[in-house]
């Protein structure tokens, strides 16, 4: 499904001096890699505080932490994503409230939202999922409404932009209350092991979470709050300082395979596309994921495996029918649209190496198995 391995060969020099100087310096945690990433990515996102921490999972826990909320909160977040997000919900003993998703953009359902708000409700955690935007003009006005914390999980749409009604693009993930994103290797910001971080532009948030990824303290060994060891280290930002100032490429050549694998796609009757909006930057495709209706998409994944095409289906159990997460205040009938994409989607390889005869073996091979 990725080719870091090609990837890798084209900024190995830059990568590997990078590292080299942490090896050098000896300074594996807090070192000044770690501050200059942060720096730069800060620059980047344009947002005035990012704390990195150790992983995505980490991340979504410390965002939370860092609010407050406290256990019996209602959270609500989509129940079409990866269970990264509602993992973190139950472990903090919040409660989850998970919600069906929109059938055109899969992210979590605005209508959704709205039903599922109770006094108890205290945030909601919208997924920019397979690197899409989600709707926040709708979400940040829901939350305004009632006065809710947003939560965004950027960790698979890091340099999507959000359009406002007001036309102004924004990075998602600095739009909510605080962000977060994940730099798992095949993320599209990825380096070579787990890393993650926080985004807000509130001061006081980012000082509590800033003390919180590291034992509570503010002070050395004055541990003011209860808080956790989630360090991004500084070999990993070396690497992300390396690969930072090429991810809008990467994020444009993701673009550019999945423009091509759509083009051939085009019109089929049983090939629903992901809409590709070429004005407002608001999917960067960290899966280019297709509905395939009116045919057998299990059949269709064979046909690939056969043709040595990787494939996957993210995701193929809802959240709330997953052992861990289900609850008896969930409906089967409030999960239409989770309940539909788990038996249609299937994502196709999709990273910033896949070369044009790649693609066209690609789509031949998909489009031949509907030939058959
Ligand atoms: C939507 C989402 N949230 C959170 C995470 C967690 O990130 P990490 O693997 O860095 O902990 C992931 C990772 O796959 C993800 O896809």
């Amino acid at each position: 499904m990725v080719d870091l391995k090609s990837q890798y060969e084209k900024i190995k020099e830059t990568v590997n001096a990078s590292i080299q100087t942490v090896l050098d310096t000896n300074t594996y945690i807090n070192g000044p890699e770690v501050y200059a990433f942060q720096k730069n990515l800060e620059t980047y996102m344009g947002v005035k505080h990012v704390i990195p921490c150790a992983n995505g999972t980490d991340a979504l826990q410390i965002a939370m932490m860092g609010l407050g909320l406290q256990p019996g909160d209602e959270v609500i977040t989509a129940d079409f994503t990866f269970a990264a997000t509602v993992e973190v919900i139950a472990l903090l003993q919040l409660t989850p409230v998970l919600v069906d998703v929109d059938l055109v953009n899969m992210n979590i359902s605005i209508d959704a939202i709205k039903k599922a708000i109770t006094p108890k409700t205290k945030a909601i955690v919208p997924v920019h999922l397979f690197g899409r935007a989600a709707n926040l003009d709708a979400i940040m006005d829901i939350a305004n409404e009632h006065n809710l914390f947003v939560i965004e999980d950027n960790a698979q749409a890091i340099g999507a932009n959000f359009t406002n009604r007001k036309g102004e693009k924004t990075k998602v993930g600095t739009i909510g209350h605080v962000g977060s994103t994940s730099f798992f290797p095949s993320k599209n910001l990825g380096c070579y092991g787990d890393g993650g971080a926080i985004f807000t532009n509130d001061d006081a948030l980012a000082h509590t979470i800033r003390g919180i990824v590291n034992h509570g303290m503010y002070v050395r060994y004055h541990h003011d709050v209860v808080g956790v060891n989630s360090r991004l280290d500084s070999i990993q930002a070396a690497v992300l300082n390396a690969k930072l100032p090429l991810l809008d490429q990467y994020n444009s050549a993701r673009q550019n395979a999945a423009r091509k694998y759509s083009a051939a796609f085009e019109g089929h009757e049983n090939i629903i596309a992901p809409m590709i909006c070429d004005v407002c930057d608001c999917h960067v495709f960290h899966q280019y994921t297709l509905r395939i209706v009116n045919a057998n998409r299990d059949a269709l994944m064979q046909h690939l495996l056969d043709h040595e095409i990787p494939c996957a289906i993210y995701y193929p159990i809802p959240l709330h029918s997953q052992k861990a997460y289900k609850d008896s205040r969930y409906k089967e009938e409030d999960f239409p649209v989770t309940n539909q994409l788990i038996q249609e989607v299937i994502s196709l390889p999709m990273h910033t190496e896949l070369e044009d005869d790649q693609i066209s073996f690609i789509t031949k091979t998909v489009l031949d198995f509907f030939n058959k």
